[in-house]
């Protein structure tokens, strides 16, 4: 079971309460603007400690007010995630009250995965989007890969200065490091492309039920992508060449103030038999291939941890058709809790995971409701 309760204070419209949420479905039903959203929110933000909405903390504050805060319980794991907010003052994070520094450390606890309408972008997007989709992907599971990335990142940083600064010494240094770094980045994200690409592809034959297609994630490295580990001594070929053309790059990228190679700016591409997949397909198509997406991440983190995500899926039932709705739930992973928005006179879900419990919302206040 995910949160038996969750107490908001100035949380956005929210009204100060607690919600009891006795059930692993709950329906939130409630017209345009009235709270399902914000409610969804502070479920993803006890659970990552950040809102998925905006970067900006002061936004989350309810209108005139200059705090707010979250608190939930949890019926099994560390049980009080807490998560507070003062305006001009550093968010503060508690599991069990002990603070979190990193929130990084709350990934092991309890991670949700989010369905909303902006995933369309890891298909359709730029590089940025699909990047960040493999970085979350593989942070779910690995949190040392979150480590490895900072570290990157950290480097690639300084080594803009030293561009900037034209620093040859410091250079020379540094794309040692960024090599090193950056192979250790490129083996997990191709490793997980591997893994997770006929993954994907199942999922999308199971709900499309359209088995002739031939639907493949590919990754597409900005360097030269060798097959050996960076530990093996076919490795070290494979790090030398890199240093080398980093070397050939030096003088562009003393220009450009930057590093103009990288991980940083590796891709994915979906392909439908050999032609890019976004570059033809529906709106509608583009949408469902999102949902996949996440369905897809769902279930591979639950493969790799064997641990139950909370799910958050925000109006996004509402565009499939009744087939593809049908096997949308029915694919959806075991999951501790899930959370769906509807709006009034909208079907709601016939759930494969037992009775769903109803709360109504309206102008930020949530009730308990009938069908
Ligand atoms: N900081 C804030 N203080 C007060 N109200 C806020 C704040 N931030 C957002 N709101 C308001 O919260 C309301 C509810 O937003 P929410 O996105 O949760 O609606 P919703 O029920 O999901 O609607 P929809 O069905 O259109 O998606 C909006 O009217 C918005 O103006
Ligand atoms: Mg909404």
């Amino acid at each position: 079971m995910g949160f038996q309760f969750i107490k908001t204070y100035n949380y956005r419209n929210l009204v100060n309460a607690q919600t009891n949420l006795p059930g692993e479905t709950i329906f939130l039903v409630g017209d345009n603007g009235q709270g399902k959203t914000n409610f969804l929110e502070t479920v993803y933000c006890l659970c990552f400690g950040a809102p998925f909405r905006s970067r900006i903390n002061s936004r989350l504050i309810c209108h005139g007010e200059k705090e707010m805060a979250l608190f939930g319980l949890l019926e099994m794991g560390p049980a009080c995630l807490n998560m507070a907010y003062k305006l001009g003052e550093k968010k503060q994070i508690t599991v069990n009250d002990n603070v979190v520094l990193d929130r990084k450390d709350l990934l092991s606890h309890t991670p949700c995965i989010l369905f909303c309408h902006e995933d369309i972008i890891f298909i359709k997007g730029s590089p940025e989007k699909k990047r960040w989709f493999l970085n979350q992907t593989l942070g779910l599971f690995n949190p040392l890969f979150l480590d490895e990335l900072r570290t990157y990142n950290r480097i690639l940083k300084i080594r803009s200065v030293c561009l900037r600064e034209k620093n040859e010494d410091m250079l020379e240094t540094l794309d040692v490091q960024m090599v090193c770094a950056g192979l250790k980045l490129m083996e997990s994200r191709r490793t997980l492309i591997k893994e997770f690409s006929p993954f994907f592809g199942e999922y999308y034959r199971r709900i499309t039920g359209e088995s002739f297609r031939n639907l493949k994630i590919i990754y597409k490295p900005s360097w030269p992508q060798g097959e050996e580990s960076p530990s093996s001594p076919a490795g070290e070929a494979e790090k030398s060449s890199l240093l080398n053309l980093l070397k050939q790059k030096r003088q562009w990228d003393y220009y450009l103030g930057q590093s103009s190679t990288g991980p940083h700016r590796d891709n994915i591409k979906f392909l439908d038999g050999g032609r890019e997949y976004a570059g033809e397909a529906s709106t509608g198509q583009l949408r469902l291939m999102s949902l996949i997406l996440r369905i897809a991440q769902a279930g591979f983190y639950r493969q790799k941890t064997g641990k139950k995500p909370i799910l958050l899926l925000d109006d996004v039932l509402l565009e499939l058709d009744p087939q593809k709705r049908r096997q949308f739930v029915e694919s959806l992973p075991e999951y501790d809790q899930a959370f769906f928005t509807f709006l009034p006179g909208e079907k709601l879900l016939e759930t494969p995971r037992g009775k769903p419990f109803i709360l109504k919302v309206k102008e930020g206040i949530l009730k308990e409701g009938q069908p």
